[in-house]
């Protein structure tokens, strides 16, 4: 889309967040809010959008990653002072711009691809983004004349009960011919409430000039939720869980109960595997077919599963990489671990990987039988198909040789390996 500039607003303090971090910076499902934002519009093939950054600029700098332009708004003076601001990196030979609100991160490809098709074939010098709200507080509103939109108000700019009737909201997603947006930008005056300067002022002043305003108004108003408190955080967690849940069951994975069931972003999950019951999977996380993962069991970044792997109520994993064929049923802890193929982990395991200031890794090796309630203080190495004795602490650099039997605290050699093992 070499014609359609894009401009994402994301200067803003988060006044409603109360947090001493930008507001799209908190996170959902695993990544930060903007990322969502980046994502949608890199996958429109919008290149090197606009970022406006303000409140905690450095930080979220840092964060940022792509082919995108940052710009610094000084002073956080509104919407359309944001847009000003990136104006002068929007050339001249970009006919339309797309604006965007780093606060809106469920918004689909379909429907940004729509707005932008419908804009760009009904030549009007603006197309909003809407949708009916059961509760629209917080939203600008659509004020339609004879099904016409002549302009929006903010909340805080309603003034009778017929305006207040109207459930349409702004979602702040809009595309704009370039010459006119940047033309009427300049005629917004500072609202009387606060002094800043609204965007949405523009569609009023736009159709009093006689310029033609489109909109697009989509069925669901989840999609187009933005994130203004914790509150709204928690809705969004809800939705983009739910959306993430049915991509997993599209691909042939079983979950018992969504409702139930945490998914973050960048999860792969290999089909026939089964995800029980309240059973957390963060982002960063890869399981192969035919596993069993659940009730109860929490896997956090890193974690690798190979096929044919059961991990079962509360048992917590994170960067350990486990071969197939592997059971950790019950309880425990694995963390910098690697456990070999065929391996079974008694209930109640534990891996000490972290001595206070260093995290060490433990290594199993495939078809080692680990006892109930071994504690393995890393860094440490159970050898081909050695057994540890229920309740053994196997203890720092104390490898445990191959088909060698381990018993005790300080664990020691109950029985070396018979020379003929076959493993
Ligand atoms: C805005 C819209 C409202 C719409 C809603 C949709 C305005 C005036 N209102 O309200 O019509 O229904 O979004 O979610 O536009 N920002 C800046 N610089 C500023 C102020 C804000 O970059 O000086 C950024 C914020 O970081 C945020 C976005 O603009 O990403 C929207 O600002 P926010 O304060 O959340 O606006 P809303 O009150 O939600
Ligand atoms: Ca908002």
């Amino acid at each position: 889309m070499k014609n359609l500039g894009c401009i994402i607003l994301a200067a803003g303090k988060g006044r409603r967040m109360s947090s001493s971090i930008p507001k799209v910076l908190h996170n959902l499902c695993g990544r930060p809010i903007i990322d969502y934002v980046l994502e949608l519009v890199k996958s429109v093939g919008i290149r090197r959008p606009v970022v406006v950054l303000g409140f905690g600029a450095k930080l979220l700098k840092g964060y940022l990653k792509g082919d995108i332009k940052t710009v610094i708004q000084k002073r956080l003076l509104g919407t359309a002072d944001a847009v000003k601001t990136a104006s002068r990196c929007i050339t001249d030979k970009i006919e339309d711009v797309l604006i965007m609100y780093g606060d809106t991160p469920v918004l689909t490809n379909s429907t940004l691809t729509k707005l932008i098709d419908f804009h760009l074939s009904n030549g009007s010098a603006c197309t909003l983004l809407t949708a009916d709200m059961d509760d629209p507080s917080g939203y600008g509103r659509i004020i339609r004349k004879r099904g016409q939109v002549v302009k929006i108000l903010e909340e805080s700019q309603l003034l009778n009960a017929r305006q207040r009737e109207s459930h349409e909201i702004n979602s702040g997603v809009v595309c704009f011919k370039r010459k006119h947006l940047f033309k009427f930008l300049a005629q917004i005056r500072p609202s009387e409430k606060n002094g800043e300067y609204y965007l949405t002022d523009i569609v009023g002043i736009m159709v009093e000039e006689g310029l033609r305003v489109d909109s697009l108004k989509v069925d669901s108003a989840d999609e187009l939720l933005g994130v203004n408190s914790r509150r709204d955080l928690a809705k969004l967690w809800k939705i983009m869980n739910e959306r993430l849940i049915n991509s997993h069951l599209a691909n042939g994975v079983t979950i018992l109960d969504p409702a139930t069931t945490y998914i973050e972003d960048n999860v792969t999950i290999g089909q026939d595997s089964v995800i029980y019951p309240y059973t957390v999977i963060e982002s960063d996380v890869k399981i192969g077919t035919h596993c069993s993962i659940g009730p109860f069991a929490r896997l956090r970044a890193g974690v690798r599963i190979e096929n044919d792997v059961f991990v079962g109520n509360f048992v917590e994993l994170v960067r350990t990489t486990i071969k197939s064929g592997v059971k950790v049923r019950h309880f425990g802890y694995l963390g910098d671990a690697t456990v070999g193929k065929c391996v079974n982990i008694g209930a109640g395991t534990i891996t000490a990987n972290y001595n206070g200031a260093l995290k060490y890794p433990t290594v199993i090796e495939d078809k080692a039988f680990i006892g109930s309630g071994s504690i393995f203080v890393a860094p440490v190495r159970v050898g081909k198909g050695a057994i540890t004795g229920a309740g053994c602490v196997v203890t720092k650099k104390q490898d445990v040789p191959a088909g060698a039997t381990v018993v005790g605290v300080p664990a020691r050699i109950l029985k070396r390996a018979t020379k003929n093992l076959i493993l």
